[in-house]
């Protein structure tokens, strides 16, 4: 960048503000002799009053080499409130490099560039979330310009507190992140938000997934592979079984165990287990209630206890189904005198029937061998050999 794509401020503006500047960083200077004796090292640091003195102008920009704008103005106020501002985090702590005016050239072309130049500044504080293997990394590494880098989803001048004091995500960010993944997956988020999920979501109810629920925070797996979609319906199941949550929406927590004890769940689950990697083609969760458009199952429109809706996903793998298809399947529900009484009925004819074959069987074997035994023993214990030979 030459000095000529600048845009300097208005020239009374400018003035007013290195006139600002200048009286600071004198009174900077002098504060500074105090502790330099401490700490010689930072008296080439300016503090804070410095940098503001001239970037709290409001619509200050720099213009790049590619036409675009760069707002260069810093509002105090919304610094002050952000959770490096409180932890003490100085302006020239990040921007090491700058210390009066002008500031060293930059070398970017466009604001993409621009945010790449400073991409490693959060390492000398966050090295570890340097770390972690992720699709999005990945995308990074592999050169994908549009892959998302620290400040892409975290403004360091805004930057809120996020954790509490046990380390858990504050319910109001959390219910605001799905906001952060909009800016490039912005479909996904519109479909997400009118659900079920969604709109409980933005409420700032913390019971409900938001993307980082599924997918991870930081550390984002990719979410096509087999092992991802055999370990779903456990993801699933993690806040659909559990009754706590559950029962405050009079929701059922049946839908786990009888997906799993169905045709479908069995080799899922069995799948997750034994060959992780392994492709499944039965059903899961998602295949019936839809990924990122999840509604509820009385929803009037898309709802699945409409047969219409709940045949057009059968259709998905069942592509000969009619509108009885549904039918040969319980759904999750457990057979009972009221539900599928039949199958209700055949189940508990089997429950008696069974252990009684099974025990009317077992006496007879036993008496057989009781037979046996005692024929031997009459015998004398003579071997039955010269018998066999004989016949
Ligand atoms: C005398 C006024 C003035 C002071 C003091 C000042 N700046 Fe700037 N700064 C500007 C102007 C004007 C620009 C627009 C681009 C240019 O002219 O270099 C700018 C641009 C920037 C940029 C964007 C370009 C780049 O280098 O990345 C950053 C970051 C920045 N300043 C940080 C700081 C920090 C940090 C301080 C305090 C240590 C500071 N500035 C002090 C006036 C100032
Ligand atoms: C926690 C680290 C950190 C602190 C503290 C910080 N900055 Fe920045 N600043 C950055 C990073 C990183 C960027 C590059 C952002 C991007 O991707 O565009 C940046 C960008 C800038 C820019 C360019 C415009 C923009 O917003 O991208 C200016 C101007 C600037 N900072 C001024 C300041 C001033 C003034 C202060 C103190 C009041 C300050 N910064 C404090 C990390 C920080
Ligand atoms: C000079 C050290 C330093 C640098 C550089 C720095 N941070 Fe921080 N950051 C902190 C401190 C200190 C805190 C507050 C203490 C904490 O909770 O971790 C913090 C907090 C945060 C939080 C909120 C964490 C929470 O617990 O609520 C986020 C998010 C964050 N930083 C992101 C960034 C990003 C993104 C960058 C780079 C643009 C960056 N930081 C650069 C020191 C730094
Ligand atoms: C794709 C978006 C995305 C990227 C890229 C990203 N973060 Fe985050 N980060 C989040 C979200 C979402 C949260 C949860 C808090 C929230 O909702 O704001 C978070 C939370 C944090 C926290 C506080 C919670 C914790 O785990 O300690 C820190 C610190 C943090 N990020 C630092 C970073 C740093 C440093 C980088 C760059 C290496 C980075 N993040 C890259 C989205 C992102
Ligand atoms: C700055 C843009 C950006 C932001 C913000 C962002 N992503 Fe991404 N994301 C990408 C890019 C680029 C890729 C890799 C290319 C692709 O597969 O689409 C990707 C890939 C993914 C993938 C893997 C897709 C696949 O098909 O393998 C998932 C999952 C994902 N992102 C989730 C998230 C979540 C969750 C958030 C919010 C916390 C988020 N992303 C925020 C740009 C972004
Ligand atoms: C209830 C869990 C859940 C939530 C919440 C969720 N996802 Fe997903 N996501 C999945 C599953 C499961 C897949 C794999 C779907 C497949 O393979 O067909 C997926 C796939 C993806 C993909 C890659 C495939 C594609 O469709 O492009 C991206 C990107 C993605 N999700 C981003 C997001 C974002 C952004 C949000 C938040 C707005 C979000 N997800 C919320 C479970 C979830
Ligand atoms: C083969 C398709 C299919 C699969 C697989 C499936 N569901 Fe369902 N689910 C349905 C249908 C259809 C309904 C509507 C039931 C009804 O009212 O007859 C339903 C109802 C529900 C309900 C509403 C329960 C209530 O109390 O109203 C929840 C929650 C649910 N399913 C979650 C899940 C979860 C979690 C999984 C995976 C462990 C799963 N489903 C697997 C088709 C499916
Ligand atoms: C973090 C916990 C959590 C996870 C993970 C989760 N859900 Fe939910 N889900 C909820 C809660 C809570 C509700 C009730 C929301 C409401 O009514 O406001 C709900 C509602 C639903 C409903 C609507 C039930 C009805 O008829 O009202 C369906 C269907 C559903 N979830 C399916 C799924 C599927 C499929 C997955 C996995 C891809 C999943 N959920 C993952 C917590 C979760
Ligand atoms: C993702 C694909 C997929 C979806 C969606 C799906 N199924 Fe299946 N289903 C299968 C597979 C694969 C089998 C095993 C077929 C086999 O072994 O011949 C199966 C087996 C069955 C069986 C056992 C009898 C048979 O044909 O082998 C029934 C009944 C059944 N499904 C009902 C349903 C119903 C009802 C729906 C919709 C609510 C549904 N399925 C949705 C993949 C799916």
């Amino acid at each position: 960048m030459t000095h000529s794509q600048r845009r300097f401020l208005t020239p009374p503006a400018l003035l007013v503000g290195l006139a600002v500047a200048l009286a600071l960083i004198g009174l900077a200077a002098t504060r500074l002799t105090g502790a330099q004796a401490a700490a010689p090292a930072q008296d080439t640091q300016p503090g804070n009053e410095v940098c503001l003195g001239c970037h709290q102008q409001p619509g200050m920009t720099m213009e790049l080499e590619s036409g675009e704008q760069l707002y260069v103005s810093v509002d105090p106020a919304q610094f002050g409130k952000s959770v490096h501002s409180k932890a003490g985090v100085a302006c020239a702590v990040c921007h090491t490099d700058i210390f009066g005016y002008p500031h060293p050239e930059r070398t970017a072309k466009n604001l993409r560039e621009y945010s790449l130049l400073y991409q490693n500044t959060c390492k000398i504080c966050h090295e570890a979330k340097y770390q972690v293997d992720s699709v999005h990394r990945q995308a990074f590494e592999n050169g994908d310009p549009n892959a998302p880098i620290c400040t892409d989803c975290h403004n360091p001048h805004t930057q809120a507190q996020v954790k509490d004091e046990q380390g858990n995500l504050i319910p109001e960010e959390l219910g605001k992140s799905p906001e952060i993944c909009a800016k490039c997956h912005n479909g996904i988020y519109e479909e997400y938000a009118n659900t079920v999920h969604g709109v409980a979501a933005a409420k700032g109810n913390t019971d409900v997934p938001v993307c980082i629920t599924c997918h991870g925070l930081h550390q984002i797996e990719d979410p096509t592979t087999a092992q991802f979609r055999l370990n779903s319906p456990k993801l699933c199941g993690e806040c659909h079984s559990n009754k706590t949550i559950m029962d405050k929406y009079g929701l059922s927590t049946d839908v786990y165990n009888t997906y799993v004890a169905d045709f479908h769940g069995t080799t899922v689950t069995l799948f997750q287990k034994l060959s992780p990697d392994q492709e499944t083609n039965k059903a899961v969760c998602y295949d019936c209630h839809g990924v990122h458009n999840i509604r509820a199952v009385d929803d009037p429109q898309a709802g699945l206890e409409i047969k219409q809706n709940m045949l057009l996903a059968c259709q998905k793998c069942h592509p000969d189904a009619n509108i009885n298809f549904p039918d040969s399947w319980l759904s999750h529900y457990t057979p009972s005198p009221t539900r599928y009484p039949l199958v209700y009925y055949v189940n508990l004819f089997y429950k008696f029937f069974i252990p009684l074959v099974l025990g009317v069987m077992g006496i007879f074997v036993l008496s057989d061998i009781y037979k046996k035994v005692t024929t031997r023993v009459k015998r004398g214990g003579k071997s039955p050999a010269p018998e066999q030979k004989e016949s």
